[in-house]
């Protein structure tokens, strides 16, 4: 057994970084259009740029057509941190979803009812210049660039959902067998595309390395299927030599709805 507990977002939970450590929630974070835009410092700007121009540079030939179209409706500024309140209200326009200011990693539970309210709890804050390729802590390069694309897109957005959903009853084997689903989709997903597979998990659309590891030989490729994906062991400390690639993002959604009914965790 060379994995660790699973746990969302693991490699931010096995470190001793006082940021990897899970904040619990015990009062409402700010939501939408509540969400100050906090001062950033020059440098702070100039790693988004920095950051921006390379997975943009990046992404046309590696992530689908969703990841793409959705960075283009949500209008990332090249030069400056987007704030989140403006994020939130294109990501309302699109789905419904709406954006809250996350303290840091946050519980699993808290994370998970904010997903099944159709809130993306996202950090405010960029990671210093010396992580700019890898960085044990959420920061808002991962939460906003990463995650909200494929959030714009519906059938993506319902899933995204239906997972904090089924996570207010999963337990034991299932629970684990769910966030290992989580670990290969949202995180590290794949989708066949034109003949080819191409990457819609934002753990992977977020890094330089994952974006172009991801899609050479030396990944296996298998295709998703949920039962399958519940049963595979990840390690979370290295780069992932096996990743799933689905056929459309209805075929994750429906296909992941089965799973979660016949656990009994969605009606
Ligand atoms: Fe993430």
């Amino acid at each position: 057994m060379n994995e660790k507990p699973p746990v969302l977002d693991p490699k931010l939970q096995t470190s001793d970084d006082p940021r990897c450590i899970p904040i619990t929630l015990d009062a409402p974070i700010e939501e939408g259009d509540a969400i100050a835009y906090p001062t950033y410092t020059a440098e702070e700007h100039e790693t988004w740029r920095i950051m921006y121009a390379r997975q943009r540079a990046l992404l046309p030939t590696h992530a689908c057509q969703e990841f793409l179209d959705g960075m283009a409706q949500l209008k990332f500024p090249d030069d400056r941190i987007p704030a989140l309140r403006d994020v939130s209200r294109e990501l309302d326009k699109a789905t419904g979803w709406t954006l809250a200011r996350s303290p840091g990693l946050l519980h699993e539970k808290d994370f998970f009812e904010l997903l099944a309210r159709r809130v993306f709890p996202s950090t405010d804050y960029i990671r210093p210049r010396t992580e700019l390729d890898y960085t044990p802590a959420p920061d808002l390069f991962h939460d906003i660039f990463g995650h909200c694309p494929m959030i714009t897109l519906p059938a993506f957005a319902n899933f995204y959902q239906r997972i904090g959903q089924a996570a207010a009853k999963a337990e034991g084997d299932v629970r684990v067998g769910l966030v290992r689903i989580y670990w290969f989709t949202v995180e590290f997903g794949l989708v066949h595309q034109n003949g080819k597979d191409l990457i819609y998990g934002n753990g992977i659309a977020s890094s330089f390395a994952e974006a172009k590891n991801s899609l050479t030989d030396a990944v296996e490729k298998r295709p998703f299927i949920p039962d399958k994906v519940a049963q595979q062991p990840y390690d979370i400390w290295h780069m992932q030599p096996i990743l799933f690639v689905i056929d459309s993002f209805e075929h994750l959604e429906q296909s992941f709805d089965d799973w979660a009914r016949r656990n009994g965790l969605v009606k």
